[in-house]
């Protein structure tokens, strides 16, 4: 299968776009390897893909409003889109509003404009898997999140644009039929991860002797889901067939997450047993947009996309520390 992956140079598009290659798919990736951190782990991800010979890359933008116009041209037989690309991060939404107004309302839009147009034009073209975000559930007080809950609410832009794309994948697959699965993942961490998240930041501190941002005092719970895991969630989005009814649209929305939620004290203790050095905790009080507590229901994905995470915390903390150590050794 040919298969774009969008975001290819981020944290979970490159892991994605691993799977897929070694399973022996042609991989088209696009990513604009922007600056939200620091583009050098970007180029040092889509090293590891370069070995490949069925990769292609392009560096693009595809929040610019031609995007679909000329990527369709260039690539009008791809049989799967896996949009990944996205201007992630929750704190950092809401001092930069526009960057997620960009990548991931415009971009969302481009991307389904390249969807409808590989729907007219070609007739292997099977699905949009694109990324969504716990962050849809804001401050639901109900547990575990499940995909039949309200998500009217959310606490942060970050989780306003999640929802946003969801809404807008609707009408297009309601509108032109375009198969889409929307996948709301759960705090994703593990080698590769992204440098403005708590594993990241916090083994950077505790390593260094420096001080951790604790917020909300330490009274949080987290349904950290190891990124191989969410790979698996996402290769069996490939497999799920969509039927659409004349009148319906073929659109499904599932969470991946680990099903088992964290206390963040217990989360800062593994990691300090697993570098072999206490943490320095500076306790904050709770930061605008966050939430106290995620965890996701996967019973609807366990069934219909045989999504089974296999990764506990403690396993795979050790495998995050072991990368970083060796990446920044
Ligand atoms: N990591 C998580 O815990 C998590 C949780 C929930 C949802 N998500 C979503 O999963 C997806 C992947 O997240 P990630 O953690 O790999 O983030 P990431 O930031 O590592 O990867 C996103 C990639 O998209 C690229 N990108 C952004 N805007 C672009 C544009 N306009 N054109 C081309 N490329 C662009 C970035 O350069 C980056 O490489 C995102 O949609 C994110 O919102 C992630």
């Amino acid at each position: 299968m040919s298969i774009l992956v969008t975001g290819v140079a981020g944290f979970i598009g490159m892991h994605t776009a691993e799977s897929l290659l070694s399973q022996g798919h042609h991989v088209v990736g696009i990513d604009n390897i922007n600056n939200y951190y620091d583009p050098r782990l970007k180029e040092e991800r889509l090293n590891q893909l370069k070995h490949f010979n069925n990769f292609s890359f392009m560096k693009l933008d595809f929040a610019v409003q031609s995007f679909s116009e000329k990527f369709i041209n260039i690539y009008p037989d791809i049989d799967q889109v896996i949009h990944l690309g996205a201007q992630a991060g929750v704190r950092n939404s809401i001092k930069e509003p526009h960057d997620y107004m960009n990548s991931n309302l415009a971009g969302q839009l481009n991307i389904l404009e390249y969807c409808r147009k590989l729907m007219e034009r070609n007739n292997n073209f099977k699905k949009l898997i694109y990324a969504s975000s716990s962050s849809v559930y804001g401050a639901n007080s109900k547990i575990p999140f499940s995909v039949h809950d309200k998500t009217d609410h959310p606490v942060s832009f970050y989780g306003a644009t999640k929802k946003a794309c969801e809404v807008m994948t609707h009408s297009y697959s309601s509108l032109y039929k375009i198969p889409s699965i929307g996948l709301r993942f759960f705090t994703v961490y593990g080698p590769w991860g992204r440098p403005d998240m708590s594993p990241y930041l916090f083994t950077k501190s505790i390593l260094e002797g420096k001080e951790i941002n604790v917020f909300n005092n330490g009274d949080m719970r987290r349904d950290f889901t190891f990124v191989d895991d969410v790979v698996e969630g996402i290769i069996g989005a490939l497999g799920k067939n969509l039927n659409a009814g004349d009148n319906s649209s073929p659109h499904k929305i599932y969470n991946l997450g680990n099903n088992k939620p964290v206390k963040l004290m217990d989360y800062i203790q593994i990691i300090e047993k697993i570098c072999c050095k206490k943490a320095n905790l500076k306790l904050l009080p709770m930061q605008p947009g966050d939430v106290f507590e995620t965890y996701a229901d996967i019973e609807i994905s366990k069934e219909e996309l045989g999504f089974v995470p296999k990764t506990n915390l403690n396993e795979g903390i050790r495998r995050f520390v072991e990368w970083f150590q060796k990446y920044h050794k």
